[in-house]
């Protein structure tokens, strides 16, 4: 259906330069980048390149932060205060920054208005109301003694976010951050830093003190390898690929820094033919095509029973005949772009190599347009499970549906993989579906649903998905130390 609202005004670029210590600066070097909207192709703004010296400024800045001066004297119930008025600023702003995130990131609007804004302002308020329910306990211990713990923050974090939700993963880092009493020193995506620079004049506007949130945009091997190695950052919070990681985990060992990991993967989606099939049809295309496919999550190895498998396979074609690509800002554009060349020419590669491997592609496959990154809502039948499209993360608009007929067989394909972080299944029979959440081994289960996120429910992966987890209670835990006091009453 033709929808009447207009496309969204072009956002004023306010903010391109480094913050550091409560100051807008430009790199000490003076060179810059240019982040472009994936749309067009067309640069939006030069931003400041950070570099191992900014790096520097930003760490020392956020050690004073958390070691002396005001942050260090607030009372916990203060810090949630400004949590809670960091997310009614950016609630009070949310139409200005689901442009932004659409410009630079290339996601549509709808998109980012339906989920990126309400899951940002839902994590911060999330661990605002947190902030006053940090507490340890008191042990028995043998003897004569008053045996305490505390929990208290772990100091300065290094947080190196991805691209695909650039404003979302900022929250998901700062919220619990913030809470504990850390300070921060944020490294966003070099494709796409405006919404986290966004985010910290309004963290500024709502009263952290100067220090206590520190962005450096850049690139990974300086600015953001910097960080990691930098000797006053205790922690690194990590977003993006396993093989970075892999290098965070290498630079990070000559401090032993604490390491928080949330990386790819490839996650089982699995229909049995008891499903609704209406809603798993639905289910099974968001979960993957959401967000141009460029999501941790994605459900990317769609496993469906024999029986209902062509009935199923065409009810996907249908839906990606009829998906509208286009320009991010209208808000009737269901698929923007990809995020940049190089995401493109990765997706096409292994679209090439789906295709020489002997899956049939029957949708897609192809660029959208003349300009911008877009690929074709694409869908592989016959794929099977050696095949490269079958076990490597692509991160873009390509599904992969996959037959199966026994169960056992079936759970033992759907954790043939390196990597854990979602699953999901899709029945009606509460005993396979607890039987499939039970047997797969990933830090998330939805069942007879997808990509539901709520600030309280933790996230992460096995394996090779990650360590550590986000959201919840245990997202929490990485951000503080716990200190045991024993007291001599003798
Ligand atoms: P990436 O892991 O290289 O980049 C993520 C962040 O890490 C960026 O801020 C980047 O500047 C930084 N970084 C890169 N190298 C670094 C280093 N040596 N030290 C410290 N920080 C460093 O991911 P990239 O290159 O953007 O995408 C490559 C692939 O990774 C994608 O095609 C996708 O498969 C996967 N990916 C997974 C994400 C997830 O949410 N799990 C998010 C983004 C990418
Ligand atoms: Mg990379």
């Amino acid at each position: 259906m033709a929808t009447v609202s207009p496309v969204a005004a072009l956002p004023k670029i306010k903010h391109t330069q480094c913050f550091i210590g409560g100051r807008w600066v430009d790199s000490l070097s003076g060179k810059t980048f240019e982040t472009v909207n994936p749309a067009t192709e067309e640069v939006i703004a030069t931003v400041a390149e950070g570099d191992a010296a900014d790096v520097d400024v930003a760490a020392k800045a956020a050690r004073d932060a958390f070691e002396s001066g005001e942050w260090r004297k607030m009372s916990a119930r203060e810090r949630g205060r400004l949590l809670y008025r960091l997310a009614d600023l950016i609630e009070e702003n949310q139409e200005y920054l689901a442009a932004l995130e659409s410009l630079d990131n290339g996601k549509p609007i709808r998109d980012s208005r339906a989920a990126d804004l309400p899951l940002t302002i839902q994590c911060l308020r999330y661990y605002a109301g947190y902030a006053d329910k940090i507490h340890g306990y008191t042990i028995p211990i043998d003897g004569n003694f008053l045996c305490y713990t505390r929990k208290v923050p772990t100091g300065v974090v290094g947080q190196i976010i991805p691209w695909n939700f650039p404003m979302l993963m900022t929250a998901w880092k700062w919220g619990p951050a913030l809470t504990a009493g850390c300070t921060i020193v944020m490294k966003p995506a070099e494709q796409t830093p405006l919404t986290c620079l966004a985010m910290a004049a309004l963290a500024q506007e709502a009263g952290f003190p100067d220090g206590v949130i520190n962005v450096v945009p850049g690139f990974g091997p300086t600015a953001g390898a910097a960080v990691v190695r930098h000797p006053l950052i205790d922690k690194i919070a990590f977003t993006g690929e396993h093989r970075t990681a892999q290098i965070i985990m290498r630079d990070a060992s000559e401090t032993l820094k604490r390491l928080t990991f949330e990386l790819g993967g490839k996650s089982p989606n699995i229909v049995f033919d008891d499903c609704d099939l209406d809603a798993a049809v639905d289910g099974a295309h968001f979960g993957l095509y959401f967000n141009q496919g460029q999501c941790c999550c994605a459900g990317s190895r769609l496993f469906v029973h024999e029986a209902i498998h062509d009935k199923f396979v065409d009810r996907l074609v249908a839906k990606n005949q009829v998906r509208r690509l286009g320009n991010p800002l209208d808000p009737a554009t269901e698929q923007g772009p990809q995020v940049d060349q190089a995401q493109y020419d990765k997706i096409m590669s292994f679209v090439d190599k789906g295709k020489s491997e002997g899956a049939r592609c029957l949708t897609g496959g192809e660029r959208f347009g003349d300009r911008g990154f877009f690929v074709q809502p694409t869908l592989f039948e016959g794929v099977t499970d050696q095949m490269s499209i079958a076990s490597d993360e692509i991160f873009g608009p390509v599904l992969s549906v996959l037959k199966f007929r026994d169960m056992n067989d079936l759970i033992r394909r759907a954790n043939n993989t390196m990597y854990g972080l979602a699953a999901a299944v899709w029945t009606r029979d509460i005993k396979k579906a607890h039987y499939v959440a039970e047997q797969v081994r990933a830090g998330t289960v939805w069942v007879n649903c997808y990509n539901v996120f709520d600030a309280a429910a933790p996230f992460g992966g096995f394996k090779m998905s990650g360590s550590g987890r986000e959201l919840g209670e245990d997202g929490l835990k990485p951000y503080l130390e716990t200190k045991t006091v024993t007291m001599s009453l003798g």
